[in-house]
């Protein structure tokens, strides 16, 4: 495991969009595994910067996301597939039939999950998963539970998870309570993983999920074990 400590928050993203941009010029058709949150967001307007500069081409790139909301449009502003769209597909050349959102409205679920591992396995896994970490130690959507949830799959969003991301709708009311996610086995199956955490807040559950016991009650501890892990934070603000 390798910790980089950044200064701030832009220091941090232009260190996560480095590291992604290097793997992306390395590797053109690199599947990039990708991820929400206001912590990306940086990382994404540094890849966009470099992009528009002539640095960095996602002609051929793939794209699979983590998770989506269950029962909400991919149109609707509050949709994983509506924020990649907005803070990066949209201002790069990547192609849009090469960037995966599970899909939250598919009227089999069930089916959908399955269809997502099928995905992520026909275009050959990922070869560097960006990840946010949950107050809770989420990873994608995968909540704190008994067990290690394998494979993408239907979960109830936790408390903790509903009011952390009620910012970003009207009422706490509107949150969905349901999610589906990539597994941990998808997630911890890629070559690389870049870890991003940002903020004074997030310093407690960093130093648990990497110095703790690896345990399903903190999913993200389970990163301990990858073989080529990076983590990137700034516990500045
Ligand atoms: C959401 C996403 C996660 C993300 C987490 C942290 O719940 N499903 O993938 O890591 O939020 O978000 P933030 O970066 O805003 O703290």
């Amino acid at each position: 495991m390798k910790i980089i400590y950044a200064k701030d928050y832009s220091d941090l993203s232009r260190k996560a969009a480095n590291i992604i941009s290097a793997q992306v010029i390395l590797k053109p058709n690199s599947v990039l595994g990708l991820a929400t949150g206001s912590t990306p967001i940086g990382t994404y307007k540094q890849l966009i910067e470099w992009y528009e500069k002539g640095d960095i081409d996602f002609s051929v790139a793939r794209s699979v996301n983590l998770d989506e909301y269950v029962g909400i449009n991919s149109d609707n502003e509050q949709s994983y597939r509506y924020f990649m769209d907005t803070h990066l597909f949209s201002h790069i050349n990547i192609k849009r039939e090469n960037t995966y959102v599970p899909s939250g409205k598919a009227v089999d679920l069930q089916e959908e999950c399955k269809a997502y591992d099928d995905l992520i396995q026909k275009v050959g896994g990922i070869d560097m998963q960006l990840l946010g970490i949950g107050h809770n130690g989420h990873i994608g959507f995968n909540e704190p539970d008994q067990a290690f949830e394998k494979t993408t799959h239907i979960v109830e969003l936790g408390d903790t998870t509903i009011s952390a991301n009620a910012r970003f709708f009207d009422s706490i009311e509107e949150v969905p309570r349901k999610a589906i996610t990539m597994g941990i086995k998808s997630i911890m199956q890629a070559q690389k993983i870049l870890l991003i955490a940002n903020g004074k807040d997030k310093e407690e559950i960093i130093n648990k999920a990497l110095n703790g016991p690896v345990t399903p009650a903190i999913p993200a501890s389970i990163l301990q074990l990858h073989p080529d892990l990076t983590v990137i934070c700034s516990f500045e603000s």
